[in-house]
């Protein structure tokens, strides 16, 4: 059960909470208050209750007065305040100001120092629309085709975004990041993951919003003229994308995340598991990684 919680006589019927929704699952009512709509597609993010200029909404038992206020002034308040942006101002960062972050690439790790890493800027919004045509218009040609829709059926309930001109894949972002891996670098899947990790913290602090871009990703991955567009080196595969600009949306305050399981190990206290049970973890362990 995912619910919203309104206080009438704080709430100013902004709307930001619903327009700032992910999922689109907050509406407007009659009386111009925000509502949950479809709380089976709430991902828990508890932007509505962030982004809140009065503080007027509560997310399930979350209440907006037992957040943190915003703040980046030091690492752990720049983490707990970093959200993922969806809303972006129509406006290009400056040459200086994305060259600031591309001066930052060389001191990013990679496994068995590699620094093979390959980085795709799109600095034009011209080649970000460009995309995003490119993307709609496939998607809407694949959705529309019997056969070959079940390879996207994911984005069936995107359709009529697509159709719409909505850009759901690039949120209108100005700018994208994506890095690249040679096949044989020894750490190819985890050292884009660990480059846009610094690049999403470190854009933060100079004030521009980041949201890390599974979907593009999987469009890159789907249509490989979009990896020309991005000038990916062959031999490279692209891994992961990162979407870059300026905020259009301010958040109040910190979210209240569900906390991660934790093993405290302390001592080395032997299990007694079975070959059949060492064996099944073995073979976990490989899968997952
Ligand atoms: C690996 C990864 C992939 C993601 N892909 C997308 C995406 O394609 N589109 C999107 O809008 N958000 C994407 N997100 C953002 C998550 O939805 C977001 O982190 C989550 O809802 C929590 O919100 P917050 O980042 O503001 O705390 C992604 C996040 C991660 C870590």
């Amino acid at each position: 059960m995912n619910t919203i919680i309104i206080d009438k006589e704080k709430c100013v019927q902004c709307g930001l909470c619903v327009s700032d929704c992910v999922s689109k699952c907050l509406d407007i009512n009659q009386n111009n208050y925000p509502y949950m709509k479809e709380e089976n597609m709430c991902l828990k993010c508890q932007h509505c209750m962030m982004i809140c200029p009065a503080g007027a909404l509560s997310f399930n038992d979350k209440k907006p007065e037992d957040s943190e206020p915003v703040k980046n002034d030091d690492i752990l308040s720049l983490i707990k305040s970093r959200r993922s942006i969806r809303q972006f101002k129509d406006e290009e960062l400056s040459e200086e100001e994305i060259q600031k972050i591309k001066d930052m690439l060389p001191y990013i790790p990679t496994g068995c120092n590699s620094h093979k890493l390959h980085f795709s800027f799109v600095e034009k919004k011209s080649v970000m629309r460009a995309l995003k045509e490119k993307v709609n218009q496939t998607f809407i040609k694949l959705l529309n085709n019997k056969i070959l829709s079940p390879l996207v059926s994911h984005f069936k309930v995107y359709k009529d975004c697509f159709e719409k001109g909505e850009d759901i894949i690039f949120r209108d972002a100005p700018h994208m990041i994506v890095v690249s891996s040679p096949i044989t670098a020894p750490c190819a899947p985890q050292d884009p993951v660990i480059a846009l990790s610094y690049i999403e913290l470190y854009a933060n602090s100079l004030g521009f919003g980041t949201c890390w871009c599974g979907y593009a990703e999987i469009c890159i991955k789907l249509f490989p003229e979009l990896s020309e567009i991005l000038d990916i080196p062959k031999g490279y595969t692209p891994v992961y994308a990162m979407l870059l600009g300026k905020p259009a949306v301010k958040y109040q305050r910190t979210p209240q995340p569900e906390p991660y399981t934790i093993s405290e190990i302390k001592d080395v206290v032997p299990k007694d598991s079975c070959i059949w049970c060492k064996t099944k973890r073995l073979l976990m362990n490989f899968l997952r990684g």
